[in-house]
């Protein structure tokens, strides 16, 4: 009965999500809304992937919307199938995760959550589950600064339009902008799911990062909505 209810839904084109929910549900749904209604072309980059539990919600969200463009072709009103029909949204992206699967790596941050190996996963069940998604998924075992590489070579010649930077720490997050950088796009946007970790101390974790790559990147970046317990979203606004 649900699988049948789900499949109504999508087939007469509702797209599910509340855009009042604060869990990462919502905020992804917010985020893929963003996008397809801006109808920006781009990757979803993920640093720290766990298990797979927002990656594979990225995942969902991004299939109902593209279902949703899917069912403006099919509208009365002319327009709409022609702005489906010209979306560049039209052609897939690809999604990326980076992780050590370890676990969390050495760090200074003195704060038991995220001491080294927390969070361990197991590679091989997370790539199964997001390998069963139907859409093309890339995997990178290792430290960011490891793999950092081999993720460039795949984002060659393209953007991104949601990296979603969820790995806890200020140095993490500073690699992950670092290595973002150069394919953020304007209308991007760049998610901290732990920017009011450390009692939102402006001077550590992902509070103290962001505010770095403002004042020493060339992009303009404004808050856009917070969610979760400590998640914070911005949008990539201009080019100084
Ligand atoms: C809070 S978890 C991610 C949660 C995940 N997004 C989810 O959907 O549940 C943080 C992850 O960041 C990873 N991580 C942190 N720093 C890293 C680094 N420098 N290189 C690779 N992985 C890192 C950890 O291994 C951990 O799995």
């Amino acid at each position: 009965m649900k699988k049948i209810l789900k499949h109504l839904l999508e087939k007469y084109k509702f797209v599910r999500g509340d855009l009042n929910l604060h869990n990462r549900t919502g905020m992804l749904h917010k985020c893929w809304g963003h996008i397809f209604s801006n109808h920006l072309y781009g990757d979803y980059v993920e640093f720290g992937v766990y298990k797979g539990d927002t990656l594979a919600q990225s995942v969902l969200q991004y299939q109902q919307f593209k279902t949703w463009l899917e069912n403006q072709k099919k509208e009365k009103e002319k327009w709409r199938n022609k702005v489906a029909l010209g979306s560049p949204l039209n052609k897939k992206i690809f999604f990326h995760g980076l992780d050590t699967f370890q676990g969390m790596p050495e760090n200074n941050e003195k704060f038991f959550v995220f001491d080294k190996g927390n969070f361990k996963a197991s590679f091989d069940d997370v790539y199964k589950r997001l390998n069963s998604l139907d859409e093309k998924v890339f995997l990178y075992k290792g430290l960011f600064t490891e793999t950092a590489k081999q993720l460039k070579n795949n984002l060659s010649n393209r953007k991104v339009s949601i990296v979603n930077i969820d790995c806890d720490i200020y140095s993490s997050t500073v690699e992950s902008l670092s290595i973002i950088n150069d394919y953020l796009q304007v209308g991007s946007i760049i998610l901290l799911d732990d920017y009011n970790s450390f009692n939102a101390d402006n001077n550590k974790g992902q509070r103290k990062a962001i505010s770095e790559f403002k004042n020493n990147s060339n992009w303009v970046i404004e808050p856009f909505f917070s969610y979760m317990f400590s998640g914070q979203s911005f949008l990539i606004c201009g080019k100084r």
